[in-house]
């Protein structure tokens, strides 16, 4: 049966004229605004969108979010069955695949990121270099750019074996780099991978052990980091994945993009939030200030930090799984004092009009800063974790862009409302 298909009808009032557009999707394409023009040698008329609200900058079949419904889907499968039924390394290989692993392929894909967890001796030189209270963010951002001189064979980035390599040393090598980074900045000798251990329990025991021959992660907190890392893993267009494919567009190496990714979300509106939570709420320090605290917001005088989102307008389903990892959690590690201030923070917003009206909700990083601090992870890490968990995200979204043949450089348009063509005078002559 033939499909009717759908267009868009648009007439210029500047012209009269009509044009009718393809829908598809329930989408126009920007470029076949071009042909609208008054003169044959205009531009033709471009689309504005500042901070893409409403622009799609690619096809994608890895990630759904449905921020009505509070709806998170990779590859199909909902999150919340992810989070239960699956470990980390499932997940990765799920994105980047587009298949959930046999217990053949998830034994063989685990073994490979595993045998490239450790780091070139020249790396630790490279940490040695950064002050005493260099913030891990920062160091981790610039430990990836440099593992690109390390494997210059990456920038083949064409050649698909090269570009599995890249998976494997990136998922296995950056906790490594990033437990280094935290080692560094409390002076205590680095520790090297222990191949024997979880994806998450190996970075507890590079990032906590002392002098016990063989460090024995808590199994209910490295199943929490491990759930934590599945719940970061991938959230479709974001900023850092948008600077992922934009720098990646490039056809830098994935070491450099993923460099540029990780800069990104270091931004406390991104994955700096979690950080900005817990500042926020030792900055609040007990329950009686909240109201004050909640009027200067109203006033603009400030965010309330974990709470809204671009895209999710009903509830993040990140923040429910999260909020119940948490008293698991708890109970090894006790209550967190913070957790008193966080919940009573979260009934009164969600109950005030200015919340409701915005539709702002907890999003992700509410309770996830609760439970990293629980777990005794520094402040200063909490984006450095996230970006663990969104690597395999990164590296799934730069692939799909490599792959799509309607990809190009990513080059927006602007609109240019500066002066007029003029003369340079003397130095002499200005005022
Ligand atoms: N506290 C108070 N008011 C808020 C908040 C907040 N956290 N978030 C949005 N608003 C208000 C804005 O002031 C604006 O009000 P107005 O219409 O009266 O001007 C309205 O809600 C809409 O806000 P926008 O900034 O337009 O929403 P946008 O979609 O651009 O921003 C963002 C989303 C950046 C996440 C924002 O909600 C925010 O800054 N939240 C706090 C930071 C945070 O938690 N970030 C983590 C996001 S999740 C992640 O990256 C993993």
């Amino acid at each position: 049966m033939e499909t009717k298909k759908e267009t868009l009808t648009i007439t210029d009032s500047r012209t009269g004229k009509a044009y009718e557009l393809p829908i598809e999707n329930e989408t126009i394409r920007a470029t076949d605004l071009r042909q609208i023009k008054v003169k044959p040698d205009d531009f033709g008329i471009m689309t504005y969108d500042p901070a893409y609200m409403a622009t799609a900058s690619c096809k994608s079949t890895i990630t759904f979010i449905d921020g009505d419904k509070g709806i998170l889907l990779y590859r199909g499968y909902p999150i919340e069955q992810l989070a239960e039924k699956c470990s980390f390394m499932e997940v990765a290989y799920l994105l980047l695949n587009d298949a959930l692993p046999t217990k053949a392929q998830l034994d063989a894909w685990t073994s490979l990121i595993t045998t490239h967890t450790f780091v070139h001796e020249n790396m630790k030189k490279l940490m040695d270099g950064f002050h005493h209270d260099a913030h891990p963010m920062g160091m981790f951002v610039s430990a990836l750019a440099a593992l690109s001189t390390f494997y210059p064979t990456a920038k083949k980035i064409h050649d698909p074996e090269e570009r599995k390599m890249t998976y494997y040393r990136l998922l296995g090598k950056a906790p490594t780099l990033a437990a280094f980074a935290y080692r560094h900045s409390v002076g205590m000798p680095y520790v090297h991978p222990d191949n024997e251990l979880s994806y998450a329990g190996n970075f507890l025991a590079m990032m906590y052990r002392v002098a016990e021959p063989k460090f024995k992660p808590n199994p209910i907190l490295e199943h929490a980091l491990d759930v934590l890392f599945i719940l970061h893993a991938d959230h479709e267009q974001n900023c850092s994945t948008s600077a992922m494919r934009s720098v990646g567009s490039s056809h830098v190496d994935p070491y450099c993009a993923a460099a540029a990714a990780a800069a990104a979300l270091y931004g406390p509106l991104h994955g700096g939030a979690n950080e900005a939570v817990l500042r926020m709420l030792d900055e609040i320090g007990s329950k009686d200030k909240i109201p004050a605290f909640i009027k200067e917001v109203k006033e603009g005088k400030g965010r309330l930090m974990g709470f809204g989102h671009r895209v999710y307008k009903n509830y993040d389903p990140r923040a429910s799984i999260i909020k119940r990892l948490a008293d698991q959690v708890f109970e090894v590690t006790g209550r967190n004092p913070m957790l008193d201030i966080a919940l009573e923070l979260e009934r009164i917003a969600l109950q005030d009009e200015y919340f409701i009206k915005r539709k702002l909700y907890p999003n992700v990083d509410f309770y996830s800063g609760l439970i990293y601090q629980a777990m005794k992870f520094p402040v200063d890490m909490f984006p450095v974790l996230f970006a663990l968990g969104r690597m395999s995200g990164w590296l799934a979204q730069w692939q799909e862009m490599l792959l799509d043949s309607e990809q190009k450089i990513a080059r927006p348009r602007q609109i240019y409302l500066g002066a007029g063509k003029r003369d340079v005078p003397m130095l002499s002559q200005r005022s």
